[in-house]
């Protein structure tokens, strides 16, 4: 049985760090950690010198030392590789495992995550320190598992050092077989980039204005993610020969230019999440404005959630963050830092583990606070820790169960990618997810993501009565078919606007657009444009009333059985179509001609009477989030109140709060920052 995610208890860790710390107080920072509650740490993953500090002279005394200390208490280890910052021994003698700037500039060593995933030397030497930690380490007792590196693609996520550009070569030589194809694949005609040797072929480099060309792009992301989960893979690969029956491997963080549901797939037994939503009031970028702010970290949970149904978050806020170079954020308001465990909690996970035990007295993260701070002494977030600990005996009958939504929002990477890549796509999608997301939480209807690749879709979607799929401007047959069976079956899918006008590569599809889409939606988009700055006040006319059109215009007419259900109601092509209903099988299918609004978000969900699905049991203010996990036929609710005030819920029908051990109903008033966790009874 997995020792975390175990379905029995939802459990606490911590992030430490013994070689920053004098050896004295080893122990009594263990004792602490277990008299709080903090029964896992994770340790290691940027210590390579510990083990190897000089070139193939290997050292295991310092973690054995540290490992017994952690079996005599009845401490349990997350392990890690250490690959995220390889030593200086290491970079000197082998510059070329490290990262390039686009121009080629090394980036040197004296921060993270310096090197290259495609150098043979880093493979190389990344292999031997995984098979050296894990064939020494794997077998003591109190490891239960091992997290590979840390943060891929943190801190930069693209990567040009000659070892690249060669792999990148030799990436789309075996995709494409022949520069034929290939120019055939990029467009290379145009501006006259046509190769006519494999040798003429590069990732991104400088060029004028740093313009590249896209179709090119789209591979060169492929690439990374690909290169990204080799990487992982080879580490995990070695862990698994050593590692004990049940001990688990993950990785943690979620970053771009990486398919993440491939990673997990493919090389972890689960993902673990790094949640810091006090990012929402970095002093830099803070909005007293921003409705969402730190509530915003509940659309990354949900995106953890869709990679991997049951999670862990490696790294959980604390205390106040910021570097010595960058960021600054006050610290977590009394109650933010249970709220905050209670939101990845509600989201699914099982395991929260806090950034750090100790506030590091050294080195760029000075003010990354943890737990504790400088001098250790017991402290108000200490009492928090007891205090979620406390909580948490309260809710083991939560773990295992999962997070219950009816209304499913689709993305795909190659979509997500082309959003970096097409400042055009990029705009409309960012619109598109803002006001999904924050119609959708202020409303308290709970939502999924969903992956979508040619396989099908990252889970079973007949359970979910609408799918959002705010702007597939790529396409292909095998998805376009996943999607009719779902709609066939009984779905109801959304499109928005610039929906399958590319292919896989990003081309421009010559047919009618919607393109492949085009009989599953019955609409046929006449004439597009960009909305125009100096017209923001273009309306969408339905005979429900009116909803804002946003960044873009499709001009729509119907076809076949599609019926005109809106239309523009001003400028100057007020009275062409704007949504189109089309009936197919047993579902339906919406082309909505623009980016979505709040309102139009509201316009679907109410009219497929999917929104605010708890609403006869309670109500509870716009500001408040309310989420539902489900076990068997059990639900559990959980609501969390962000604002700095109290907040009043009326349950409709009695609840049983699971920390007051009693049945509640009518009026309940929750403190700032308060979280209310009950079973619907
Ligand atoms: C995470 C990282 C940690 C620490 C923390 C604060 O991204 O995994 O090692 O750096 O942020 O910056």
């Amino acid at each position: 049985m997995r020792q975390i995610l175990n379905e029995q208890s939802i459990r606490l860790g911590t992030c430490y760090y013994p070689e920053h710390w004098d050896k004295s107080l080893w122990r009594e920072d263990l004792t602490r950690m277990l008299a709080a509650g903090i029964e896992v740490i994770r340790i290691a993953e940027f210590a390579w010198n510990k083990i190897e500090p000089a070139e193939g002279e290997f050292t295991y005394t310092f973690y054995d030392e540290f490992l017994d200390m952690c079996e005599e208490t009845g401490m349990q280890v997350i392990f890690c590789t250490p690959t995220a910052t390889p030593p200086a021994w290491l970079t000197e003698k082998y510059p070329e495992v490290l990262n390039a700037e686009i121009d080629g500039t090394l980036l040197r060593h004296g921060a993270r995550r310096h090197y290259n995933y495609n150098s043979p030397v880093y493979r190389e030497k990344s292999r031997i320190i995984t098979e050296k930690s894990a064939s020494h380490y794997a077998g003591r007792s109190c490891i239960i598992g091992w997290q590979l590196d840390n943060e891929l693609n943190c801190e930069t996520s693209e990567f040009y050092s000659d070892a690249d550009h060669k792999a990148f070569r030799a990436y789309v030589q075996k995709k494409y077989g022949t520069p034929d194809a290939l120019n055939e694949a990029w467009g290379t005609v145009f501006w006259n980039q046509t190769y006519n040797d494999w040798s003429q072929v590069y990732g991104p480099r400088h060029t004028v204005h740093d313009t590249q060309n896209p179709h090119m792009m789209l591979d060169y992301i492929r690439f990374i993610s690909d290169s990204c989960i080799s990487f992982a893979s080879e580490q995990a690969e070695i862990i698994r020969k050593y590692a004990k029956e049940g001990d688990f491997i993950t990785t943690n963080g979620m970053f771009g230019n990486l398919d993440n549901h491939a990673l997990n797939r493919k090389v972890l037994d689960f993902y673990t999440y790094d949640s810091y939503p006090n990012f929402a009031y970095t002093l830099d970028g803070y909005q007293e404005t921003d409705f969402m702010k730190d509530r915003w970290w509940s659309k990354n949970l949900t995106l953890v959630r869709s990679i991997s149904p049951s999670f862990g978050i490696m790294e959980q806020q604390s205390g106040a963050n910021g570097w010595t170079t960058r960021m600054d954020a006050p610290s977590p308001r009394p109650g933010q830092m249970r709220l905050w465990t209670m939101q990845s909690i509600a989201h699914g996970a099982d395991f929260v583990s806090y950034f750090r035990w100790r506030t590091a007295t050294i080195g760029t993260e000075i003010y990354w606070h943890g737990i504790l701070d400088y001098s250790g002494r017991d402290n108000e977030r200490l009492e928090m820790v007891k205090g979620i600990y406390a909580d948490l005996q309260h809710m083991k009958e939560i773990a295992g169960a999962v997070y219950d939504a009816k209304i499913g929002i689709i993305r795909d990477y190659d979509n997500v990618y082309d959003t970096s890549i097409d400042i055009w796509h990029g705009k409309i999608e960012r619109i598109s997810d803002n006001a999904l997301f924050t119609a959708l939480q202020k409303s308290h209807t709970p939502f999924d993501y969903v992956d979508l690749n040619d396989e099908g879709f990252s889970t079973d979607v007949s359970s979910y009565r609408l799918l959002f799929y705010p702007h597939p401007c790529i396409m292909d047959q095998a998805r376009a078919e996943h999607l009719k069976k779902y709609v066939e079956q009984g779905g109801c899918l959304v499109l928005g606007c610039r929906s399958a006008y590319k292919d896989m590569n990003g081309r421009c599809v010559r047919e009618n657009l919607p393109g492949l889409l085009a009989d599953l939606s019955g609409a046929d988009v006449k004439e597009f444009t960009l909305l125009p700055p100096d017209e923001q006040d273009i309306t969408v006319q339905t005979g429900e009333g009116s909803l804002p059109a946003k960044g873009f215009a499709d001009r729509l007419s119907a076809e076949g059985e599609g019926s005109i259900l809106g239309t523009y109601a001003n400028t100057y092509f007020a009275g062409d179509g704007a949504i189109v209903e089309h009936k197919v099988g047993e579902g339906k299918v919406y082309y909505y001609a623009t980016a979505f609004s709040e309102e139009a978000v509201g316009f679907f969900t109410e009219r497929e009477n999917v929104k605010d699905p708890y609403g006869e049991i309670l109500k509870l203010p716009a500001d408040c989030e309310l989420a539902v996990r489900k076990k068997g036929d059990t639900s559990y609710i959980f609501i969390l109140n962000y604002a700095g005030e109290e907040r009043r819920v009326t349950f409709f029908k009695p609840v049983y709060d699971l920390l007051e051990e009693k049945t509640v109903a009518g009026e309940l008033v929750l403190p700032a920052y308060g979280v209310e966790i009950c079973r619907i009874v």
